[in-house]
This record gives C-alpha cells, sequence and structure tokens, in this order.
C-alpha cells in the first residue's frame, strides 16, 4: 500500500503536495518524493518519514507536480527505490501504488534498447515504457502503454513540455480525484484532500483521467469518455484515514480480499525454492511470537500436508534459549514487523548453530530481512491496529504458497496437484468475501455474548492453531479471557471449567476430525455450556447440537483457516466494540515488541 497525490492549479505546489501527502502516511511510510515542473521537471525524494522529506526539500516554485508516500514491496526502502520516477531525457515523472507483475520481462526489452534503471522497483518499468512510446502527447501515450501492464495499479504522471497536466489511471488500486476552483487534485484516498475540497469523483477500475487546473476529463482505457457528477463528502480527516470504519482493525478485516489477492500475486517470487530440493534440509522448524506464532503451528499441518515435510513450531522467546539443538531443521522465521526483539534473537541463534533461515516478514526492509538468508514478503499493506488480522491472513498465505513450491521442489506434489491447489487458492478472496458479507450476522451473535467473563475456542488438526488465534483475538481487544485449546484435550483438564457462563466457540468444519469435534460439543452443551459453532456451509445438521452457528464458504479443508480467522476476527471485534474497549491500542500492547 502506498500513497499517491497530484496537485494542478495556481497555487505553489510543493507545500499542499507535502500536506496532502502527510494525511496518507497511514498507507504506508518508508520513503517519499515529490515531482513538480517548474522550468523543468524537479524531483526531490527522501528515506523514511514524510516529515524527513520536508525537512530536507529546497524550494520548487512550480505549480502542478505530483508526490507519494512508499511502503516497499520491489526494492529496498531506499532513496534510489523511492518515487517518483523519471524517464531517461528527464522529462516525464511518475508515481504508482500497486504491483506490476511482468516487470522483469519489461525491464529486459526497454534496457536492451537502451533505457537506464535506476532503481530495483517494478515502477520504473513504467516510466521507460512512456518515453519509448511518446507521442507528443502524455494522455494518448497511457492509451498505448497501459495494455502492456499486468497487476494493479494507480498511476500519475506528468511531463514538463505538457504544462499544467497531470494524467492518472486506476486497475484495481485505489484513485480519487478532487474537484477545486481553478484547480484539481488526485489522491489515493479522500482523506488527503478533505482540507482543499469536499467535492470528490471516485475513478473506476480501467479508468484514466486528465486533469487540467480548468478541467477533468474521464475516459476508459479504450477511450470511452465517462460523465460522472463529483460528490460532496462529509466526513473529518479521522474518517477518512480510516476508510468511514469506526477503527483500523474493522478496515484491516476489510482489507483481508486485496490483501490476499496481493500476496497471491506476489507468489513466493523472489525465493529460490529449487535451492531447498529433495535434499537440502531433512526438516523445518517455524520460529514466531504470538499472532505470528499461531501462523507458524498452522504452517505445520499445512507444510506436513502438503509437502510432507516433518516440521516444528516454537515459540521464538524458547527457541533462543533452548539447549537442545538437534537435526539440521531449515529455520523458518514469521514476524509482521520483522522486529520483534526474541524473534530476531532466534535469527541469530540459527545462525549461531549453523542453521539455514529464511523469513516471512511484512515489511520491506526490516531487521530480519538482514538477518535471514533469504526472504519471503506477505503483501499486507500496512497495519495499524494493534492486534494483527490482515498481516495474519496474508502469513498464512505465504506458507500455502511456500508449501506448493516445496513440495513440487521435494517431489512429494505433482505438477497437476501444484496446479490446482494454485487454482484454490486464487478462489480465497472470494471465500474472505463470503464471510465478510455475513458480518452482520457474526455482529449479532457478539452482542449475544459480549458480557462472558471467559470463553474456550476449540479447533482440531490445522484449525487448532486458528482456535488459539481466535482466543488471543478476543482476550486482547476485548479482555474477555478466553483459551484456545486443541479439542480433544477437553477432558485432559478444562472440561472441570465449563458451565453456562463459559461460552465455547468451536470450529466444527467438514474434515476428518468432524465427528470427533461433534463429541466434544455434545460432552460441553450437555455441561450446560452455550455453543457457537463456526461450520461448513450447508451443514444444518449441526444446529441440532449447538445454540448458534455461523457459517464459512465451502473450501478445500486445508484451505479453511482462510475464512474461519475471519470470523473469529468479527466475532473478537464486535464484542470489543460492544464492550466499549479501546480496540486499535489495546491496554499495555504495542504494535511491536522490541524489548524483551
Ligand atoms: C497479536 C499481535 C502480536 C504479534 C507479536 C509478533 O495480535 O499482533 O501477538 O503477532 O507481537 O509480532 P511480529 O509478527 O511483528 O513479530
Amino acid at each position: 500500500m502506498c500513497g499517491i497525490v497530484g496537485y494542478t492549479g495556481s497555487r505553489k505546489a510543493a507545500p499542499l503536495l507535502l500536506d496532502s501527502l502527510k494525511r496518507l502516511e497511514y498507507r504506508g511510510y518508508d520513503s517519499a518524493g515529490v515531482a513538480i515542473v517548474d522550468k523543468k521537471l524537479r524531483i526531490h525524494k527522501d528515506k523514511g518519514e514524510i516529515d524527513n522529506l520536508r525537512e530536507s526539500m529546497p524550494n520548487i516554485p512550480g505549480v502542478y507536480g505530483i508526490a507519494h508516500t512508499r511502503w516497499a514491496t520491489h526494492g529496498q526502502p531506499t532513496k534510489d527505490n523511492a518515487h517518483p520516477f523519471a524517464d531517461c531525457k528527464g522529462e516525464i515523472a511518475i508515481i504508482h501504488n500497486g504491483i506490476i507483475e511482468n516487470y522483469l520481462e519489461l525491464k529486459e526489452s526497454l534496457i536492451k534498447k537502451g533505457h537506464k534503471f535506476r532503481s530495483e522497483t517494478d515502477t520504473e518499468t513504467f516510466v521507460h515504457l512512456l518515453e519509448e512510446n511518446y507521442t507528443g502527447d502524455l494522455e494518448s501515450t497511457f492509451r498505448k502503454v497501459l495494455p502492456m501492464m499486468k497487476g494493479s495499479f494507480a498511476f500519475a504522471a506528468v511531463h514538463s513540455k505538457e504544462k499544467g497536466k497531470i494524467v492518472v489511471a486506476r486497475k484495481e488500486s485505489p484513485l480519487v480525484l478532487g474537484i477545486g476552483e481553478g484547480e484539481n487534485f488526485a489522491a489515493s484516498d479522500i482523506s488527503a484532500l478533505l482540507k482543499e475540497t469536499d467535492r470528490v469523483i471516485a475513478l473506476h477500475d480501467n479508468e484514466m483521467a486528465v486533469l487540467t487546473p480548468e478541467s477533468v476529463e474521464i475516459t476508459t482505457f479504450e477511450g470511452k469518455e465517462v460523465t460522472r457528477r463529483p460528490e460532496r463528502i462529509k466526513w473529518t480527516v479521522e474518517d477518512a484515514e480510516r476508510g468511514g470504519y469506526e477503527h483500523f482493525m474493522l478496515k484491516e478485516i476489510f482489507e483481508q480480499p486485496q490483501a490476499v489477492h496481493n500476496t497471491l500475486l506476489g507468489k513466493v517470487a523472489d525465493f529460490d525454492v529449487n535451492r531447498f530440493g529433495r535434499d537440502a534440509f531433512p526438516s523445518i522448524k517455524i520460529v514466531a511470537c504470538g499472532t505470528s506464532y499461531h501462523a507458524a503451528l498452522a504452517g505445520k499441518y499445512i507444510l506436513e500436508d502438503i509437502a510432507k515435510v516433518p516440521t516444528e513450531a516454537q515459540l521464538a522467546s524458547e527457541y533462543r534459549y533452548s539447549t537442545a539443538a538437534f537435526g539440521r531443521p531449515l529455520v523458518l522465521l514469521i514476524s509482521q514487523s520483522g522486529e520483534t526483539t526474541d524473534t530476531l534473537g532466534a535469527a541469530r541463534e540459527a545462525r549461531r548453530r549453523g542453521r539455514r533461515s529464511l523469513a516471512i516478514t511484512n515489511y520491506v526492509g526490516s531487521s530480519i530481512t538482514r538477518e535471514a538468508d533469504d526472504v519471503i514478503y506477505t503483501r499486507a499493506g500496512l497495519e495499524i491496529g494493534v492486534a494483527a488480522s490482515k498481516t495474519f491472513l496474508t502469513q498464512l498465505v505465504s506458507l500455502y504458497l511456500l508449501s506448493i513450491q516445496l513440495g513440487l521442489a521435494r517431489r512429494t506434489l505433482s505438477f497437476d496437484e501444484s496446479r490446482k491447489m494454485k487454482e484454490e487458492l486464487r478462489l480465497m478472496p472470494r471465500a474472505v468475501q463470503g464471510v465478510l458479507d455475513e458480518h452482520k450476522k457474526i455482529q449479532k451473535i457478539a452482542k449475544k455474548y459480549h458480557k462472558a467473563r471467559d470463553m474456550f475456542f476449540l479447533g482440531r488438526n490445522v484449525n487448532y492453531p486458528i482456535a488459539l488465534e481466535g482466543a488471543l483475538k478476543m482476550k486482547e481487544i476485548s479482555y474477555i479471557h478466553a483459551e484456545g485449546y486443541p479439542a480433544g484435550e477437553l477432558k485432559h483438564g478444562p472440561l472441570a471449567l465449563v458451565g453456562e457462563k463459559t461460552p465455547i466457540v468451536a470450529v466444527a468444519i467438514k474434515d476428518h476430525t468432524y465427528e470427533k469435534m461433534l463429541g466434544n460439543i455434545k460432552e460441553v452443551s450437555a455441561r450446560s455450556s452455550p455453543v457457537i459453532a463456526i461450520a461448513s456451509e450447508g451443514d444444518r445438521d449441526i444446529e441440532k447440537y449447538v445454540d448458534d452457528v455461523l457459517y464459512v464458504p465451502d473450501v478445500p479443508a486445508i484451505f479453511t483457516p482462510i475464512p474461519v480467522t475471519v470470523v473469529l476476527q468479527l466475532l473478537a471485534y464486535y464484542a470489543a466494540k460492544e464492550r466499549g474497549c479501546s480496540i486499535d491500542k489495546p491496554r499495555h500492547l504495542a504494535k511491536s515488541v522490541t524489548v524483551e
């Protein structure tokens, strides 16, 4: 997720662009930059937050330009990789939010034609393509070049010889236009524009627009005219940053179809799985903390099921001080922030033991990317809510992709089987959306049980770690005491605690453990505990045994953690909301735990 803004009018562009950009900082802040046309095109960029850019900014007079705040997906968060990018002649500047999937092939052919690349990003290909195909008019050049781009994008561009003109285009990345008096704006979202105008037009997929101080012309990529009236927006800046959602956490939960989609697009791209062929390592040890540890535990089931690699999960705080170091496992480190002290300590310990390590993280350029031998990036975008939601789901997606790649490399999965699994994975954004569409029902059930003091979350097999995650979400944001358990363990102690005041959330999807879970459900309901089942769509039978049912779309058993997680996130969110808790910043908790 990155933030983009554009301005054309009669005011000095630089302060206005920086001010608007600052309101998009929640979308990412590893580097930022502006391109303004004065007498010629002038670009200034810097590493780090927008305030760094503001401090180092020279005086640039021009009255139209574009600006960008970056959240790295391709290439480290350095000044060179910051947007905007210019063509070789220094006449065109562009900014981009999204992912260009086919950039490697485009880049190769542009290099052969003599173009000089100055960054490692996917984005830079676009500006060289514009230069290569320039017709003397940026708008028609966009129309020529856009069909060559695969992936998702919101682009904005200026040309130093086309005075006062900004061209923008959108496909699967957000872009809105702001309408002023003698000036016009473009931005990733309306929070960037609210100080300047309340008249806004949303650009749709496969549409582009040409902005000048006096006009905004919208067309489809093919050139068909689009007429759309501006809407009046009544949001405050804070409302707009959260996209109208009451909390960042809810927004982030609802962003999950896109986050899963983006992570699937990224594949395990730069990770050379062939180095991890059949004999490269005998087993995997996954090491992580908190929610990422729950992904690690799910990873054990996923890797063993799909890739048939013996896998163990261990808490980073335990791994780094354990004295037993048997075998030569690949150490897989999972950390959304890439900065968790214990996980970094575990990475160093893995190196001390001579183990090869691979990190899964959401932060390009984070410390873990330097500690591990290889990295896979989740593409969840910036997560602001302290409780992890979309980053957890994308960690699961990365684990599925890694398992498929490893299965292929170790020949435990045939090519046809792997293709089928990838096809099924591609349907996951839809399964997530299916759960989100049922949020009102989940809210109703959360309302019914929100006064509970204690709760149990039961799961089996790959959904046992998901029950742990559901319980963690519930306790950290609603402060209800919640315990996750593998359902088979109930009789070995916790059954002493169940009763009418202790609701039980049971993940009872139709897999090979379904009958066993039904048995566990009967055990607790016989002891008067209310039971909320999370069941597979179409399973009407289960209604006989439980008090409430929340259905998830029918997906292959190994992928059920994806929709089930979303139900549990919403259940925790709405319970916390009913209880009036500080959802985005739970008491005593920090987003990134950088102390032991
Ligand atoms: C819980 C949560 C934490 C983190 C944990 C590890 O919702 O967010 O438990 O999962 O602190 O953080 P990362 O993944 O950044 O290493």
